[in-house]
């Protein structure tokens, strides 16, 4: 089945109900995407599939077909940082870094429908998204520098 990958069409030959992460990482060799619970639970999959964010490990690929899929290396990449990536960079967000790709895929679906969002809103969407080294107060930083919006604070937490 041909898909569309980072605005590229790639050809794939898998049954059409193997998870898209597994055909990201193992067919296509976009190993951004992380696997972290296999059950939707915990974000670290996150892709957009014409530009929602989707848990790329409860998606099939024959739903896929024919749709823009955005993985973080289509996001940016070291020769033109997303303005999230560069925030990220600039309020030294990630700790182990596991988790952050599905991060800033989830923040970048955030910012697209809510272009300046409170901190409810960033905490809301961004719960979603597990990070077991605690980098939340410096994620909504991050958030706030690129869409504007002032933080209403963050408890001190690093
Ligand atoms: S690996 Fe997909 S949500 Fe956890
Ligand atoms: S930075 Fe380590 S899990 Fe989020």
């Amino acid at each position: 089945m041909k898909l569309k990958v980072n605005q590229e069409e790639r050809e794939v030959d898998v049954p059409e109900d193997v998870p898209l992460l597994w055909v990201l990482r193992e067919e296509l060799g976009l190993n951004g995407t992380k696997y972290g619970c296999g059950r939707a639970l915990c974000g670290a999959c996150t892709v957009h599939v014409d530009g929602a964010a989707r848990r790329s490990c409860v998606t099939a690929v024959g739903d896929v077909v024919g749709r823009e899929i955005t993985t973080i290396e289509g996001l940016g990449g070291e020769a033109r940082l997303h303005a999230l990536q560069q925030a990220w960079v600039d309020h030294n967000v990630p700790q182990c870094g596991y988790c952050q790709p599905g991060q800033l895929l989830m923040a970048a679906a955030l910012l697209h429908s809510n272009p300046r969002p409170t901190d409810a809103d960033i905490d809301a969407v961004m719960a979603g998204s597990i990070c077991r080294c605690g980098t939340y107060p410096r994620i909504r930083r991050a958030i706030h520098a690129v869409a504007g919006s002032g933080s209403e604070g963050d408890g001190g937490a690093p």
